[in-house]
């Protein structure tokens, strides 16, 4: 049986259909089972923060992994220590919780709201409502499902867990009509991923930011796949000059071994209690020693700073090819190396990622009939150059 045929036979189909099997990978460029080459612009979907098997990675998980590869919660280990200082150093005074996923930092941001909503009110189900953003995407478990205003996402799994609300993202008025002090937290996206690339608006952060503080609920942002330095800086959030009160992260952390985290600024650090939350791989001693050698990379590289600069040499292009082909391309949108082209409405995504592939560029559809380019941070511009090369040719031939 070929690979497609087993994953036919015995791989349950949630997934749509596939027409490219991956065997390995170098930096920016991927291979198929045929030998065939792609450049990888759409990053495991924001993951390989630098890129495939790159050295320091590499080295960091094979020594980790002849040490001390999981040891549970039970016990304490130096690597999840020092990572856990590192993001406290990084993003600002606090403590951290550590998980495998997006969707499960969500949850335990969830979990954090309700605590606050409990502490607050004094007793349960009083303080416990979260606001979200339509068009928002957390994650895909019971939790983060009920966070993720999106029909075809929540179809199947009613009743969802209850408490959500949502506002238009950017419009700080339509939080406002929903806001009372049963509000324990709202969660945001600093730069809407999975719907089509849409930053926010400083001024919507900030208003959303003192409605908080005026109902005493918690800011939380979901920095799962614009955050660890895809924006340009370390944190999106810090791009708009507002910090929340927690925050998540995950894809992007590990560059490719799963990993996801919490922040929670130093005022809420305390909320969880002995046995209130757990995870029996979260915060592994392999995770953390390869997120620990992301963030050196990112660090001694400056590859934040390359994200800044490779994204405007992306845009740049891109903003050209969509003027060059305005009856198939509406605009470009994004931050940093987090860019997404939107087509217009006779063209579809999809079939521009098929056409994209066949060039030999791999991307990302996402909502808005969008693609998104997501490639490492540490991309050179040779292969951002490349890129445009070969989205150009997809575009002429759709
Ligand atoms: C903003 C955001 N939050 C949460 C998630 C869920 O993360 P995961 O797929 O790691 O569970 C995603 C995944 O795309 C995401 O983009």
């Amino acid at each position: 049986m070929t690979t497609a045929e087993k994953y036919k036979k015995y791989v349950i189909g949630n997934y749509g259909e596939r027409s490219i099997t991956l065997s390995k990978g170098k930096g920016c460029e991927a291979v198929d089972d045929k030998g065939k080459k792609y450049l990888d612009f759409g990053g495991g979907i924001a993951v390989l923060s630098l890129g495939h098997a790159n050295g320091a990675w590499l080295k960091a998980l094979e020594r980790q992994a002849a040490k001390l590869a999981h040891c549970s919660n039970l016990y304490m280990h130096s690597p999840q220590a020092d990572l856990a200082e590192e993001l406290v150093g990084i993003i600002g005074q606090g403590k951290m919780f550590f998980c495998n996923s997006g969707t499960e930092a969500n949850e335990a941001l969830i979990k954090l709201a309700r605590l606050h909503g409990l502490k607050v009110a004094g007793e349960p189900n009083k303080k416990y409502r979260i606001l979200g953003a339509k068009n928002a995407f957390h994650g895909r478990t019971l939790g983060a499902l009920a966070a993720t205003p999106q029909e075809k996402i929540q179809k199947g799994f009613s009743p969802l867990l209850e408490g959500f609300d949502f506002g238009e993202y950017n419009d700080v008025a339509s939080f406002e009509k929903l806001f009372d002090d049963s509000v324990a937290a709202v969660i945001l996206e600093p730069v809407q991923g999975e719907s089509g690339v849409t930053p926010a608006e400083a001024k919507f952060l900030k208003g959303i930011k003192a409605l908080c503080k005026k109902h005493n609920a918690l800011l939380m942002f979901d920095e799962v796949q614009c955050g660890v330095g895809r924006s340009g800086a370390f944190l999106a959030c810090q791009k708009y000059g507002v910090m929340p009160d927690a925050l998540s992260m995950a894809k992007g952390l590990g560059g490719g071994f799963p990993i996801g985290a919490m922040w929670v600024s130093k005022k809420y650090a305390d909320l969880f209690w002995p046995g209130s939350h757990g995870t029996t791989f979260g915060g592994n001693p392999l995770a953390c020693a390869v997120a620990l050698a992301v963030l050196k990379e990112i660090k001694s590289k400056n590859l934040a700073a390359n994200a800044g600069k490779m994204g405007e040499l992306l845009r740049g292009g891109l903003e050209k090819i969509v003027k060059a082909y305005p009856q198939k391309l509406k605009l470009v949108r994004g931050l940093g190396l987090m860019l997404a082209v939107l087509f217009q409405d006779a063209y579809k995504n999809t079939d521009a990622a098929k056409k994209a592939a066949e060039n030999g560029l791999l991307l990302i559809p996402a909502g808005a009939n969008a693609l998104r380019f997501l490639p490492a941070l540490n991309v050179k511009a040779d292969d951002v150059k490349r890129a445009l090369k070969l989205f150009e040719k997809t575009v002429k031939e759709l």
